[in-house]
């Protein structure tokens, strides 16, 4: 059997890592499950610089915990300020290369400058500890460099993923009830300017919370700037003193709001605070990237989503790593950019998505090939599922054989890594994200909170609270306690399936509630409806998964129409687009099927499972004993495409 494959670190590999072999995980495993308190105190006390010492290790509460209580600190500060005194001042921190081919490289002692001129020019425009700032911009430094403007003076950010639509990006101003967003005009994808501004515009005038815009100038495009409101970046920094000193917060001030998809219409804003979260992401760094001071690192993920936050920008820098930021696409200006960019900048650690390694499988080996990739020490893996033979050409072709791979299981609620090879400890198999990290207690259970046997497929839950969990959902923390710690008393409840095999390795199986997963990028069918029954034409609308080869899952909508003669196939097309344009660019549904109407249960509610049948399998196997209308089922499983 494929997951009885098992891959070891080379000898060599393990004796240079920060975690050497089984003993060394299980030790650290037994010491956070024996003495949690202990464990994460010294690591605390070891790892981060505080400007007051914390009284005690974590405060449980359920669902509610503060860890570090009472200690001062700041990420910035950790992030930048404490290297300046060490080796790593004129060390490179952030490595960056545009898509058009521009590169700067920043050093810590750089990046304290552009941070703290920038936080000079919030405090100008009167922002304080506590203010919200969403920040709507291309992957360029200034992202990184705002971010952590922001956490120096305690004002909240939020990052809007630059593919989301003008609508999205309202919507989440209008629940932080931002003071400031901090946007550019655009940036470069694929050749093409992506325009961000614009979206910014089209949003405002519904956000009477915003009173400044600042802009940076990345692709110089004409745009229109409202007098009164909006403000160019480089016109402010031109007169910002170069020093600020950051300031010392509470170790639970929240450091960041973001938004990901639930199981309603409504995102959630999951919140993330400061110490514990920063521990994590950092200690993190050193035990599955292995990092060491020399390493090159580069994570290939978007800093709008939690796994850019995390791991290109506060982990590595905490960490005191080179961490490589590329704005653009992979094929761009062909396939093998990334391999151009790691055989350049000589990339020791990659960590990526399985999406894009599928996307790379069907490309051709001939992209990498015609690349030296012998910096590589150390790969990784994030987002979804990623399946074995995906898995096996990572290793073979881009790893030689030679690098070990960590599948890293974790998820925008819970901040860090959760499960994952240690890689100069823990045997791979491929497809398994493998065991737990110190800290970290899941279990597979049934729906009445019942571990169940090994091999047996169950509800993936953790159950402890560890330092870099979400605190809440910004201003809902009913929401909160409803979504994540009532179904399973006392447990975590992470929406995914899992299994644990005989040897308590776990295999995530995905989502088991209504959240899809394309491309990574976390999708609610809900939120996908309300957008589609928005548009005139449409009178319901159902939204479900499909397996797809490269993105993992599609999406496929069934719709119903209001009276009236459409074009049904213009319609399809506009239905796309108006997806796109109510969520975002990456929203784009595969397939609209249009139907008389739509299976439901007696209670009215649609049976989206019977449709994930449908599109899955062309058949209709369950039980449908409860449905309304059985000739719907029939009619709809007959049709293959309808557009
Ligand atoms: C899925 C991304 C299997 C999972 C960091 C989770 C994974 C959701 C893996 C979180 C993995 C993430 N193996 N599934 N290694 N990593 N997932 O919030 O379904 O964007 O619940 O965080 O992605 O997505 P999110």
């Amino acid at each position: 059997m494929a997951e009885d494959r098992s891959y070891s670190p080379s000898r060599e590999f393990v004796e240079h890592a920060n975690v050497k072999g089984m003993e060394g995980y299980r030790a650290l495993y037994k010491r956070a499950l024996e003495q949690p308190a202990e464990f994460w105190g010294e690591l605390a006390d070891k790892e981060l610089f505080w400007f007051e010492k914390w009284s005690k290790a974590f405060e449980w509460n359920p669902p509610f915990v503060k860890w570090f209580v009472g200690g001062k600190t700041n990420v910035s500060y950790n992030c930048i300020d404490r290297h300046l005194a060490t080796h790593r001042k004129n060390k490179v921190a952030i490595l960056w290369e545009g898509e058009p081919g521009d590169q700067r490289m920043i050093t810590y002692q750089e990046l304290y400058r552009l941070v703290a001129r920038f936080a000079n020019v919030l405090k100008s425009r009167g922002l304080k500890i506590g203010d919200r700032a969403v920040i709507y911009m291309p992957m360029i430094p200034e992202l990184p460099v705002a971010m952590l403007a922001c956490a120096r003076l305690g004002i909240i950010h939020s990052v809007v993923f630059g593919g989301f639509s003008a609508e999205a990006l309202k919507a989440r101003i209008q629940d932080l009830e931002a003071q400031v967003v901090i946007t550019a005009d655009g940036g470069w994808r694929r050749g093409k300017e992506v325009k961000l501004k614009p979206a910014v515009d089209e949003a405002l005038p519904e956000c009477p919370t915003v009173r400044d815009v600042i802009v940076y100038r990345r692709t110089g495009s004409p745009l229109e700037m409202k007098a009164g409101r909006d403000l160019w970046w480089h016109e402010l920094d031109e007169t910002a003193a170069e020093t600020c000193d950051a300031v010392p917060l509470d170790s639970e001030a929240p450091l960041y709001v973001l938004y990901t998809s639930g199981t309603t219409g409504k995102p959630k804003g999951i919140v993330h605070t400061t110490g514990g979260y920063l521990l994590q992401a950092t200690m993190t760094m050193k035990w599955v990237f292995d990092l060491h001071d020399e390493d090159t690192y580069w994570c290939t993920a978007d800093i709008g989503w939690v796994t850019g936050h995390s791991y290109i920008v506060y982990g590595p820098l905490s960490a005191g790593a080179t961490t490589v930021m590329y704005e653009g696409a992979p094929d761009c200006p062909q396939p093998d950019r990334f391999w151009r960019l790691i055989e350049k900048y000589r990339v020791n650690i990659l960590y990526t998505s399985p999406t894009a390694i599928r996307s790379f499988v069907r490309q051709g080996d001939q992209w990498p090939n015609a690349h030296d990739l012998s910096s590589l020490r150390l790969l990784g893996s994030v987002g979804e599922p990623i399946n074995p033979a995906a898995w096996e050409w990572y290793h073979k072709t881009i790893g030689k054989e030679r690098c070990p791979i960590v599948d890293t299981w974790w998820q925008t609620e819970t901040g860090a890594i959760m499960i994952s090879p240690i890689p100069g400890a823990v045997p791979a198999k491929p497809g398994s994200a493998t065991l737990p990290l110190p800290g970290i207690l899941p279990e597979v259970v049934d729906l009445n909170g019942k571990p169940v046997e090994p091999n047996c497929e169950g509800l993936l839950v953790i159950q402890r609270p560890w330092p870099s969990m979400l605190r809440t959902i910004w201003r809902d923390p009913q929401r909160y306690e409803d979504q994540y710690w009532r179904r399973i008393p006392g447990n975590y409840l992470t929406g995914d399936a899992a299994r644990r095999d005989a040897d308590g390795y776990l295999w995530v199986l995905g989502r088991v509630d209504d959240v899809m997963n394309i491309s990574g990028h976390r999708l609610s069918t809900m939120e996908l409806e309300s957008a589609l029954v928005r548009h005139p034409a449409v009178a319901e609308a159902a939204v479900v998964g499909k397996p797809h080869e490269i993105t993992g899952q599609a999406m496929v909508c069934f719709v119903t129409l209001k009276e009236g003669k459409w074009d049904t196939e213009q319609l399809a097309q506009d239905l796309r687009l108006w997806v796109a344009h109510e969520i975002g660019s990456f929203a784009k549904p595969e397939q609209i099927r249009f139907s008389e109407a739509l299976p439901k249960t007696r209670s009215g509610k649609i049976m989206r499972r019977l449709l994930r049948e449908i599109v899955t399998s062309n058949t209709v196997v369950g039980d449908v004993t409860t449905l309304e209308d059985l000739s719907v089922v029939t009619r709809l499983s007959a049709q293959t495409d309808d557009e």
